[in-house]
Order: structure tokens, then sequence, then C-alpha cells
């Protein structure tokens, strides 16, 4: 298939010239083994760039550095508005650079870039102008405590001071590089911590990009490291670093707990931002078309490689076979190509291992008894593309609704009544997400109060922002990102007692 429509990196090119290292105390270093690894173009399979590898001996070099930066650099005696304004600055540099952001994300990870510019980029900006805010509403507050047991004419004096943890070590993956990054580095510098970021091994050019752009801003050295390099080497060091004190993940469930069983050598914090499987639903009452719409965009944004995607269908009977209908018209739509040619809606999936992923669920359906009513197939031509698709035929006992596929498939099955839904969309050792489509008001809220997940979107799906709080219920993982929510993630608090 022709590749010649793609339009070449305009603003992206000058970056992608000549190896990429490392960021450890300021400076831009080659890996301590001088091992690199190569980052691939998903929608040629090519080689993007090549990257300085780091693995533990590098995360020990950027965990001092980090220490260093927090106990006796300029960022513990920065005062708590020019810390936000350093963090305002990320986002003002990111906005500046939207269009190379943009181009990175799209030839590192292959989504559209329209999508990258609109999603990924945005987002990512906004999020810093949030947490930027709240550099300087950080509060503790005065208590009065009762003593029990000492004399009754005892007065005390007493307040909580919150305080940032410290070193804050960050392992994020692949399907959102630059915003994922934002999610995690926001917080925790509104919040006064230093920081290692591990970008995922598939997708680490926006991470290095931004970590100049960082620099840029006035982030002092030492206080952002980012170091890319292997989930099992670097990321796996960081889990179990002894002077790291927090770690936050966002990735598979399955490495959310290996990094919570590492994080116990030093009981350092642990939040996990994990894997879902979760339902959209759609009401006999629903805008029927506004759910199929709303059902397509929730499964094949950014080629379902959302942990969020609203990945389980369930449809009230009398509807099923028109809203299955329709969303199969809308996959079959869908222009699927390389992320950056203009008219692409859909790109490749992130890698090759990815791609084995995917097609081997729609082996698996199939071979369960599950009919693909479109798609089902890889597509032929160089990079990782795979037809959006939608299954019906499955049930709760079938792979394809159980786990996570992370890929433009959809499972459609039909309901009945309120209780059998609920029991239905609860059946999951997941919960992120959940979409919900109905006129009535009063059940569409209390349903959501009965779903157990993070976020509940109601005749909408796949709204994010900066204020507000996302994350998991159940094996979706621990603590939630963004909002105010998130800034408790990144501080201790602490009681001070004054006997008068
Ligand atoms: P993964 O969980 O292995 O990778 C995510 C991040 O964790 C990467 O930075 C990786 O280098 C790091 N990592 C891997 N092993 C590690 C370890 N032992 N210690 C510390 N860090 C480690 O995810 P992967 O293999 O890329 O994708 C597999 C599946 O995970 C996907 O098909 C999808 O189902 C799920 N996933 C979910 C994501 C989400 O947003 N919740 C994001 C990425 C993947
Ligand atoms: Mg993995």
């Amino acid at each position: 298939m022709a590749t010649t429509s793609v339009t070449p990196a305009q603003h992206a090119g000058a970056f992608l010239q000549g190896p990429k290292k490392l960021l450890i105390d300021g400076e831009w270093v080659d890996a301590a083994s001088g091992r690199t690894f190569e980052t691939v173009d998903p929608g040629t399979g090519e080689v993007l760039a090549t990257v300085a590898e780091g693995d533990a001996e590098d995360i020990d070099r950027a965990v001092k550095a980090a220490r260093r930066a927090f106990e006796d650099g300029p960022w513990s005696r920065i005062s708590p508005s020019e810390r936000g304004r350093i963090v305002h600055r990320i986002g003002d540099l990111i906005a500046e650079h939207a269009e190379e952001l943009a181009e990175l994300e799209t030839l590192d990870n292959g989504k559209p870039k329209a999508v990258a510019l609109g999603a990924d980029v945005a987002l990512a900006a906004d999020l810093f102008w949030y947490m930027a805010g709240w550099a300087t509403k950080l509060k503790g507050g005065t208590i009065t405590p009762s003593v029990p047991y000492l004399p009754g004419d005892s007065e005390f004096h007493a307040y909580t001071l919150r305080e940032p943890l410290g070193v804050v070590g960050q392992v994020i993956p692949w399907n959102f590089p630059l915003l994922m990054a934002a999610w995690k580095l926001g917080p925790a510098l509104a919040t006064g911590n230093t920081v290692v970021l591990k970008p995922a091994e598939q997708t680490p050019l926006s991470a290095l990009r931004l970590g100049e752009l960082m620099l840029e801003a006035g982030v002092p050295a030492g206080v952002v490291n980012v170091v890319p390099g292997y989930g099992e080497t670097a990321g796996a060091r960081l889990a179990e670093h002894p002077d790291v004190d927090k770690i936050a993940f966002t990735g598979s469930t399955e490495v959310g707990k290996i990094i919570a069983r590492a994080a116990t050598g030093n009981l350092k914090r642990v939040t996990l931002e994990l894997g879902g499987k979760s339902p959209n639903i759609v009401f006999d009452d629903a805008d029927v078309d506004a759910a199929i719409a709303g059902a397509a965009q929730g499964i094949f944004f950014n080629q379902g490689e959302v942990c969020s995607a609203g990945s389980r269908l369930y449809v009230q009977e009398s509807q099923f076979d028109r809203v299955v209908e329709g969303i199969s018209s809308a996959a079959q739509s869908i222009k699927v190509g390389h992320g950056m040619e203009a008219d692409t809606d859909m790109g490749p999936l992130v890698s090759q291992e990815q791609f084995d992923r995917v097609t081997h669920f729609l082996r698996l359906g199939a071979e369960e008894g599950a009919q693909h009513v479109t798609g089902g197939q890889a597509i032929d031509r160089p990079g990782y593309f795979v037809q959006p698709t939608v299954i019906t035929g499955a049930d709760a006992q079938h792979a394809i609704v159980r786990e996570e596929v992370f890929g433009p498939v959809i499972a459609a099955m039909p309901f009945s009544d309120v209780d059998d839904l609920a029991r239905q969309a609860n059946d999951s050792h997941y919960g992120l997400a959940a979409g919900i489509w109905t006129r009535d008001i009063s059940k569409a809220h209390r349903l959501a109060k009965r779903i157990k997940a993070g976020t509940v979107h109601i005749n909408t799906y796949h709204v994010f922002g900066a204020e507000l709080p996302f994350g998991g219920y159940k094996q979706s993982g621990w603590g939630r990102e963004m909002g105010e929510e998130v800034l408790s993630n990144y501080l201790e608090t602490k009681s001070v007692i004054v006997g008068l």
C-alpha cells in the first residue's frame, strides 16, 4: 500500500537527527553501559531513532541527582509561587511546540497527528497549567486537640504541614506517551518533589523532548531526570530502589503487581493506574444514534489503545441489532493509515508485540465461537495495522470479554433489564470506566452509583480533564491521577503540636 501521501515530519525532523541521550542531573548523557536501543515508526516498521538504553546503573545515578536536588538544591528553597510559574511555563512551552510534539508522538506511537495535537498535546499543556495553580494553594490546618489524660487546663496549639515526599519514580506506558508524562510530572512538581521518569521503551521520544523543554522552562538540574530503558531493568530498579520515596506507575495490571511487590523493600508509596475492560451500556430509551457514535469513539479512539476504552458493549435487546449494525458501519468507514497521512482516522498498533497480542485475541475469539461482524483481521501492509472489529456471540466466559485486548476490538452483548445489566457490567476484575446511554436521568444516576468504576460517563464517553480525578476500582489500580485528589499522592501530612 502506498505510503507516498505521508506528510513528512516538518516540525520534528530536527529532533530526530542523531542519537538521543538520557537526562540526568541537567545533562544529556550516554548510558553507563554505552548501550542503545532503537525506536520504530509503527506505521512503517522502520527505525526512527537510536536512544541511550538506561539500566539500573543509570537509574541509580538519576536517583542520586534527584535526592541532591530535593535535599540541598534550589528546589527545596524555591517559593511556591516560583515553582508554580515554572510548572506553568512547561505548559506554555508544550503549547508553543505543539506541532513538533504531535509529530514525535505520531511517528513514535502511530496515532493520527490530529489526535496527537488535539488530545495528547493539548491535554498535556493544560495539565501543567492546572497543576501550576496548586503550587500556591497547598495548605494544612489548625486543630485544637482535646487530650483526656492531661490536666484540664493544658492548652495546645496544633497545626498540620503538607510536605513533598521526596524522590519520586515514575514509570509510564506508550499509548499516550507525552500525556502520561504530564499526568505524572505535573502534580509531582507542583507539590515540590523531584522525579526520575522512565518512559516506555516503545515511545521514549516525546518525554526526551519534554525534558529539553523543562530545562528551558527553568526546572533546575536534577529535579526531573528522564531515563528511557526497558521495564525489566530500568523500571524494575526504580520500583525497588531504597532511596526512592514513591513509585507511580501506569501500565498493565500484571506489571502493576510486580511493582507493588518491589516497593515493599522500603515501603515506598505506590500509586497504580492499570488496565480496564470497561462496559459501555446502551438502553433502549437512549438517543441511539448518539450512543452508536459514542460507543464507536469509545473503542476506536487511539486504535483502542486506551486503558478506559469501552470494550464491552451492552445493548438492551430491542435495540441490539440496530446498534451492532450502526457501530459496524462506523467501523467500516474508519480510514486506517499512517498517522502522518492527513485523512487517517486510525493508525497502526504501537509495536509488533501489541500487534501479536491483538491478533491473538482475534483468533481466540473466533475459536471460542464468537462472530466477527466486521473486521477481525490484520491489514496486509508494512507496520502493525489491524481492522476495527465488532464481535458478537461472546459472553462473560470468553477471554475476549474478560481480558484487556488494548486494540480496536469491541464485543457487543444484549441485556434484558437493569439488574441483569448491573451484574454483567460489574462482572470483571477491572473497574476503570463505564458509559451509560439513556434519556432517563434517574436510571442513569442510579446505575452510575452501582457501577464499580473510577469514571462513569453518561451520554458521552472518553472525557478527560486535568480537573477530573481518574483511576480504578478493583484491579484497575490504586489512587487517582489528576484533579485535587492526585495531590495527596505526592504529599505527606505532618502534625505539629505546641504546648502553650
Ligand atoms: P507494561 O505494563 O509491560 O509496560 C508499561 C511500562 O512498564 C513500560 O514503561 C515498561 O517498560 C514498564 N515495565 C515493564 N515491566 C516492568 C517491570 N518489571 N518493572 C518496572 N517497570 C516495568 O505493558 P506492555 O507490555 O507494554 O503492554 C502489555 C499490555 O498492558 C497491553 O496490551 C495492555 O493491555 C496493558 N497496558 C495498559 C496500559 C494502561 O494505560 N493501563 C498501558 C500500556 C499497556
Ligand atoms: Mg510488558
